[in-house]
Parts: C-alpha cells; sequence; structure tokens
C-alpha cells in the first residue's frame, strides 16, 4: 500500500473517545483499534498497512468487491450534477431510474419500491405500510406483528420489537405493543447440514397457525421473516418451512414480509432468497448490497395490491402515505444503486456466487472436526460456524473476530458464531485462504 495512504496508525487513545462505535465494547476496542484505511476487491488495508481478505463483504455490503470504480464515478458525476433533492412532491429522474431497475429484478408481482437510508428504516416502514394497507382495506384491527427468536430486523423502534436476540432488547422491551415470536428453526438435530435441513419444516412454521388461534386471524398483520436468519448466524431453513409460511398467510390475509437485508442480491446464489427458494413475499426490505455499500440507502418492495389500495383509497390531491426520509431516494445513492445494479447484472454476480457455492461451503464444513466447532450452517455464499463458548456468551466469539483480523481475515461474530459472507467475485484460492486462517485461529481458541 501507498505509504501517503496510511492513516490513523497516528491515533493516540484521546482522539478515539468521541466517537461512540455501535455494536461495539468501547472500552476494550479504543485500548487496542483495529482501524481500516483501504479497500480494493476482495482486500482490506489497516492502518499499519496489513493487508487483510475481506471475509464478510464489510459488513454483507460490498457484493461485487471494494471501491468499484464504475460506482464511485457516478456518484461523483451525479453529486456534481445535482447533490441533493427531496422526494416529497418532487424528484429527481435517477430514483425511477433504480426503482426500475430494482423492480426488473424483484419477483413479480413486485413492482412498487418505496426507499429509505438503511435496513432498520426498511423495516419500520414495512411495519407502517402493512398498517396502512390493512386500514385502507377496513381491517385495521390486524395490529399484532409476528417475528421468530433469534431474528434480526434492525435497530429503530419497530426493528427492536421485532427483534428475537435476549441482547438487543435488553433494556427495550416492550417497545412497541403486539409482537409475538415464533420458535427460531434452528434445532440440535440440524447440526452440520448443508443447505437446507430437512426435517421439522412445516411442524415449526405451524407457529404461525397456532397464533391464528390464540389472537385470531383478523388480528395479525404481518409476519416478518429473514429467509435466512443472517446476523445471528446463518439459521438456514428447514425444507417446507417458508411454503407452509406463505400457505398460513394466504389462508389468513397475513402479509408475509420478507427481510432480505443481508439475503438479497445473490447472497444465497439466486437473486434473492425468495428465488432461492421459491417463495415469494408481499413486501421485501432491502438495504446492504444495494448500493454495494458505497451509499447509505433501503428499500422496501411491494407488490402490485399493496401499492394500488393505499394510493387508491385516497382521493386525487391528497397525500396517500405519511411517511418518508429527508434522504429517501438520495440522488447520490441512486446513482450508487443503478451502477452497483449494472455490475451485478454485466458481472453475472448471483450465477456466479451460484457456481462457487459448492467449492465454498464444502471448503467451509471441512472445518468441521476442529475442537471448539459444535455447528456450521450454509447456503449460497454465506456460512456460519458456532464455537464452543467460554466464560460470558459471546466472550469467545468476540476474542475469535479480533485474532482473525489480526490474523489477516476480517469477518463478523454475532455471539459466538462467526459469519463468513465473502464478496461474490471471490476466487477459489482466496476461500482457500480464509480456510487457513479460520482453521489457524480455530485451532488457537
Ligand atoms: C435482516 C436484517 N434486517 C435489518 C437490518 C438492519 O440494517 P441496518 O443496519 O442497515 O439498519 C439488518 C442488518 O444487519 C439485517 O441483517
Amino acid at each position: 500500500m501507498n505509504e501517503e495512504m496510511i492513516t490513523g496508525s497516528q491515533l493516540v487513545r484521546e482522539e478515539l473517545e468521541s466517537h461512540w462505535l455501535p455494536f461495539t465494547d468501547n472500552k476494550t476496542f479504543k485500548d487496542d483499534p483495529r482501524l481500516v484505511v483501504k479497500g480494493e476487491g476482495m482486500f482490506l488495508w489497516n492502518q499499519h498497512g496489513d493487508r487483510l481478505l475481506d471475509g464478510c463483504s464489510g459488513l454483507f455490503t460490498c457484493a461485487a468487491g471494494h471501491c468499484r470504480e464504475e460506482i464511485t464515478r457516478a456518484v461523483s458525476e451525479q453529486l456534481q450534477q445535482l447533490d441533493y433533492m427531496t422526494s416529497f412532491l418532487r424528484s429527481h429522474p435517477r430514483s425511477f431510474e433504480a426503482a426500475n431497475k430494482l423492480t426488473a429484478i424483484l419477483p413479480e408481482p413486485i413492482n412498487h419500491v418505496f426507499f429509505c437510508n438503511s435496513g432498520s428504516e426498511a423495516v419500520d416502514t414495512a411495519i407502517k405500510i402493512a398498517q396502512q394497507y390493512h386500514a385502507c382495506r377496513g381491517e385495521g384491527h390486524r395490529n399484532i406483528f409476528v417475528s421468530r427468536h433469534r431474528a434480526y430486523h434492525g435497530v429503530n423502534i419497530g426493528g427492536t420489537s421485532l427483534s428475537g436476540l435476549a441482547k438487543n432488547r435488553q433494556g427495550f422491551n416492550g417497545v412497541m405493543p403486539g409482537v409475538v415470536h415464533m420458535r427460531s428453526t434452528w434445532d440440535e438435530e440440524q447440526r452440520f447440514s448443508i443447505g437446507q435441513p430437512l426435517h421439522r419444516g412445516r411442524e415449526l412454521a405451524d407457529d404461525l397457525y397456532h397464533f391464528v388461534q390464540t389472537y385470531g386471524a383478523n388480528n395479525i398483520a404481518a409476519c416478518f421473516i429473514e429467509p435466512v436468519a443472517g446476523s445471528t448466524g446463518c439459521l438456514v431453513p428447514p425444507v417446507g418451512y417458508l411454503e407452509r409460511i406463505r400457505e398460513i398467510c394466504d389462508e389468513y390475509g397475513i402479509l408475509l414480509v420478507m427481510d432480505e437485508v443481508i439475503t438479497g442480491f445473490g447472497r444465497t446464489g439466486a437473486p434473492f432468497a425468495a428465488d432461492a427458494f421459491g417463495v415469494n413475499p408481499d413486501i421485501v426490505t432491502l438495504a446492504k448490497a444495494l448500493t454495494n455499500g458505497a451509499q447509505p440507502m433501503g428499500a422496501v418492495a411491494v407488490r402490485d395490491e399493496i401499492y394500488e389500495t393505499v394510493v387508491d383509497a385516497y382521493p386525487d390531491g391528497v397525500v396517500e402515505l405519511a411517511h418518508g426520509y429527508t434522504y429517501s431516494a438520495h440522488p447520490a445513492a441512486c446513482a450508487a444503486a443503478i451502477a452497483t445494479l449494472d455490475i451485478y447484472e454485466k458481472e453475472s454476480l448471483f450465477e456466479r456466487a451460484g457456481e462457487m457455492s459448492e467449492y465454498f461451503l464444502n471448503s467451509i464444513f471441512a472445518l468441521q472436526n476442529l475442537g471448539t466447532v459444535t455447528d456450521i450452517r450454509g447456503l449460497g455464499l454465506f456460512a456460519g460456524i458456532d464455537v464452543e463458548p467460554e466464560g460470558a456468551a459471546g466472550a469467545k466469539g468476540n476474542l475469535l473476530q479480533k485474532r482473525l483480523f489480526d490474523a489477516g481475515l476480517h469477518i463478523k461474530t454475532t455471539g459466538d458464531s462467526v459469519l463468513i459472507a465473502p464478496p461474490l467475485i471471490v476466487e477459489k484460492e482466496q476461500i482457500d485462504e480464509m480456510c487457513e486462517i479460520l482453521k489457524q485461529e480455530l485451532n488457537r481458541l
């Protein structure tokens, strides 16, 4: 790396105090900070100039690899021509172009997109769209939302309420009333299943049916599902699970919201997890790889009927959905999304992810006999490895992510699960290198 580009190594402890880092043990982090100062393709460089492999696409964001020139140029040109325009009662051409490009690859009949700035905002927007849709149909009494244990739907109020991760709820319980949680799809018997586990899919999905019986079908607004539970450790749903959830939603007028913030844009080896599993949602939430991480952007895409029901419920000249963000459809984010979707198409990256999946999963599953590993799961270019907890929950996972970083591999851990999700441009030799580092550090634990 060019010497001039190395910055950050000179920062002293006091200069690290002002920034309160999210989801971070701030005190220990600041004693020994890990900073990244440069990215290119599959690689990152830390403040000391050491090169790392990116095993987690940033944070599931940079699916086409880092610092793609096409995206940088598109954003720069956009900012020089039009830096900002609201989408309240105005907009700019790029917002429509981005929405059209996105709906072109989403499953039919999902043809309408509401833009926001993050996955958390997408989830809270989806909650409000679901409420509005039911209200417009005279079913405003539908005010129960169904989620799952171990679900992660971001950190805004709605998403925190839907969350099924104990740590993320501590101190924030009950922020939005009326949320009930189905069981997570993981159980002991599934350990070390590659792809979809075979058993209990319909039985686990029937948790939704039990809620229908308990609360009454007419009171449930929507069921939020991560098709593959992502942040909690890559929990792949058993065969038949999503199909049964879809059946129950159809039968009882419940909206199925698939949160594809992680699984969208090729992660599962198909454009969206909905395509991978052949089960279509009514609403899909997206973010992260939508702009390859180069600009903050989220999106909620809905079926025609949902958009039309809300829009047609109001007389001409009246705002239909009193919801939106100052930065909804920001021109720079739209430019980044358009350039990103062009790269995905031109380089057939979703297909590439599908083709590379077998090699990736076989390489990751080859780590299963290492002493500390208690489970591995995976689908597409996404895998989760659990390590035996020791001491406080998550302490070992945290130690492991630090050691992996120092050994040259950037990954995310949640609790004691390691998440591996390389950019879709990953080569076989890079998978080998990642697995070598993983093996070395798992053995050291
Ligand atoms: C499934 C899912 N939904 C929502 C979010 C929240 O996205 P953001 O961090 O962009 O707010 C995430 C983030 O990881 C996610 O994995």
